[in-house]
């Protein structure tokens, strides 16, 4: 039986995740459960792609290194994929002593192989930052069309690409200023000498969908051209060994965090990761999104297939979330983070049930439809779907003791619900997951007009109709069953409730060869609520409010909302030595994060110098935990620590607020130069 190794691409440790992480993730985690419903061994693998140089600048700008960044992101990545039960058996990071250690072992393979060589090459550099210029942090005017504020790689309005060096009247990003062109040494794959295994490779069975092995034809044959490996200092990644000053450009060792993770699961598992690699039948397979297809299609199988590892299989390629039939915006809102949804209240199965429902293997764009995201999922997965249960189980518990009855075999209903089961199966392992959904639904209005044909609720009545009822009942308890089996992959959440409810040990594909007859299910008990339209806007609401934080400058947010502010009254005069009973300390931010189960609080680690403070701030509305980390800010140092519901508060931070709430909360910053420890007086 095959074995699978099966990923999703690593998200940038320089935000949340948003809502089009989420779709990939939940496109393979509906595939993985699937197969390990069917008793596959399945290994399901990602990280936080941590390196590069927009981590590096994220990091400098909050002032902290870049390891406490990609902590804290990696600890906010991991929450959210909890909540949407995306099911990884490793969420690793690519920072990681088993990245370094692969890395260097591809490294040394691919050179052993003689597919790496250096060469001096010429370009941007930013003099008063001291850094070589990426494209994306090079703008100007297009040579071709003469747009302005145009990236350094290609220009968006007439589609163009060229040299950053051909861009007219170019600036820093970074800097603003004229960069000059400088020479450097780099290092660079042989990509141009892989054409040949890559046909080879692309022409096997299912490793693309049409449309991305299309597109690779036309890469191949335009010629590909070797491949830059390398980074100037300053970055934030791996250096190359016998160099001083190059590091491994981020998207080197990006995928060798695959293997990394993998690794690292291994060694904590007890499992030879080296067996696994020579085990024939292990497959590697990849779920990216198509905009990262140059890269999982190109240089990684030729980098795994000259540093001797095995290639992918396959590479299932998505298309992009659009939210009302935009692009996810920003400024309209839409840009949604995973974790402004779940702050709503929303329930994670409701998205992952309609992105199930709009999943094909087609590379085509998926739109959230916020209206017709409510109206499926109240229409599909609570009317219909969970109404069988409703409508069923009351005459079960009034009148037969949640007993189900001795036999439902031979029952046409429940064969009409078998019979879609090589199909809903097919659909799975093919990625099909709309029709699969389809096809369950088209069943499930049958066990419904089963109900409407005979009427439990007329049968409940006539005394000498008990038997019936019985069995009726108990017949649609197992077509519920059966259904919650073929939703299980996609609705793990529900369906683990409707396990609890049926007072059964968790489904299995092979479970839809029995029934449950002669056995006791639990009393009803309410299992999902309708979505309100209300809370999608609540949603969108929350979600506007954290994109302002992190993106509007606080000074800016401040002068907006001072306007309407009525002021407090001055407090009553102290003397200087009440003042001076409190001690205010210079205070670093040191972590931030969400609290569990708290509206309000932020859990705050301080470094106050001499020592660390934990603190819980009432700030949570305010600020997003990522944005904090290396903030300085000023604590009440000799506040009584209080026992709170969370955990001991060890002081207190100092925030301006006015009397309304909903003017904002500023958290206090001393001015640059002040070290934590030092005393406010
Ligand atoms: N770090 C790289 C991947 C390295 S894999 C060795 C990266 N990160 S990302 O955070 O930008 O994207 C991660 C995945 O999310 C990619 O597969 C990307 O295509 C996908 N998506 C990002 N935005 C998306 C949408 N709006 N819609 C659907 N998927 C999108 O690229
Ligand atoms: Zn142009």
């Amino acid at each position: 039986m095959q074995k699978l190794i099966v990923t999703c691409a690593l998200p940038y440790a320089n935000g949340s995740l948003h809502f089009g992480h989420i779709l990939e993730q939940i496109q393979a985690d509906i595939w993985v459960r699937f197969h390990k419903m069917q008793s596959y061994e399945c290994y399901f693998i990602c990280a936080t792609d941590t390196h590069g140089t927009p981590i590096m600048l994220k990091a400098q700008h909050l002032g902290i290194p870049p390891e406490e960044l990609i902590k804290s992101v990696h600890q906010d990545h991991l929450a959210d994929l909890n909540a949407f039960g995306i099911s990884f058996d490793n969420y690793y990071n690519t920072h990681s002593q088993e990245s370094e250690l692969l890395v260097y072992q591809i490294y040394n393979r691919l050179k052993q192989n003689n597919k790496i060589y250096s060469k001096v090459i010429n370009q941007l550099y930013d003099e008063e930052k001291g850094m070589f210029l990426p494209d994306r942090f090079i703008k100007g005017t297009c040579p071709k069309c003469r747009a302005v504020d145009q990236y350094g790689d290609n220009c968006e309005a007439c589609g163009t690409t060229y040299s950053p060096m051909d861009l007219i009247d170019a600036y820093s990003t970074i800097s603003g200023n004229k960069p000059v062109i400088k020479e450097s040494e780099h290092y660079f794959f042989k990509l141009s000498e892989c054409s040949e295994f890559l046909k080879k490779w692309l022409d096997t069975d299912n490793r693309l969908q049409v449309e991305a092995k299309n597109k690779m034809q036309e890469w191949l044959e335009s010629g590909l051209q070797d491949w830059d490996i390398s980074r100037d200092k300053p970055y934030f990644g791996f250096p190359i060994p016998d160099t001083h000053d190059k590091f491994f450009y981020v998207w080197l060792d990006a995928p060798v965090g695959y293997l990394a993770s993998l690794l690292n699961f291994c060694n904590t598992n007890n499992i030879n990761y080296d067996d696994l690699w020579q085990d024939d039948n292990v497959k590697l397979y990849h779920f990216i999104g198509k905009d990262v297809l140059y890269f999982h299609a190109l240089f990684w199988p030729a980098v795994l297939y000259y540093s001797n590892y095995k290639t992918p299989q396959s590479v299932f390629v998505h298309g992009f979330l659009t939210v009302d039939g935009q692009k996810m915006s920003k400024s309209r809102g839409t840009f949604i983070t995973a974790k402004s949804y779940l702050q709503s209240g929303l329930s994670p199965t409701f998205y992952r049930y309609y992105i199930a429902s709009k999943l094909s293997n087609k590379i085509e764009d998926i739109d959230l439809s916020l209206d017709d995201f409510i109206a499926r999922v109240n229409s599909e997965l609570v009317g219909k779907f969970i109404n069988i249960a409703a409508r069923s189980s009351s005459f079960l518990s009034k009148n037969f003791d949640n007993k189900l009855c001795a036999k439902t075999q031979d029952n046409s209903l429940l064969d009409q619900v078998l019979l879609i089961k090589e199909t809903v199966a097919k659909y799975y392992t093919e990625r099909e997951y709309n029709k699969a959904i389809r096809t369950i639904m088209a069943v499930v209005d049958e066990i419904n007009v089963y109900v409407d044909n005979t009427k439990p609720w007329i049968l409940a009545k006539d005394p000498a109709k008990q038997e019936e009822l019985h069995k009726v009942c108990s017949i649609l308890i197992n077509a519920f069953r059966l259904i919650s089996i073929y939703l299980k992959p996609i609705v793990p959440d529900l369906i683990a409730k409707i396990e609890e409810f049926l007072n059964i040990s968790p489904l299995m594909w092979s479970d839809l060869n029995s029934s449950l007859c002669n056995h006791a299910i639990k009393p009803y008990s309410h299992l999902i609520s309708r979505i309100e339209p209300k809370m999608i806007e609540n949603m969108l609401e929350i979600n506007k409010a954290s994109i302002n934080d992190t993106n509007v400058p606080s000074n800016l947010a401040a002068e907006n909302s001072i306007v309407a502010t009525q002021y407090e009254a001055i407090a009553e005069t102290v003397n200087i030595d009440d003042f001076a009973k409190i001690d205010l300390r210079v205070a670093r931010i040191i972590d931030a994060k969400h609290v569990e189960g708290a509206d309000k609080l932020l859990q705050i680690t301080l470094d106050i110098g001499s020592e660390q403070r934990n603190v819980f701030a009432g700030i949570k509305s305010a600020y997003n935990p990522v944005d904090l980390i290396g903030k300085h800010t000023i604590m009440v140092a000799n506040l009584a620590p209080r026992k709170m519901k969370f955990g001991l508060s060890e002081g207190m931070i100092l925030a301006a607020s006015s009397e309304d709430k909903n003017s904002g909360i500023y958290i206090l910053e001393p001015d640059e130069g002040a070290k934590p420890g030092m005393r406010v007086r």
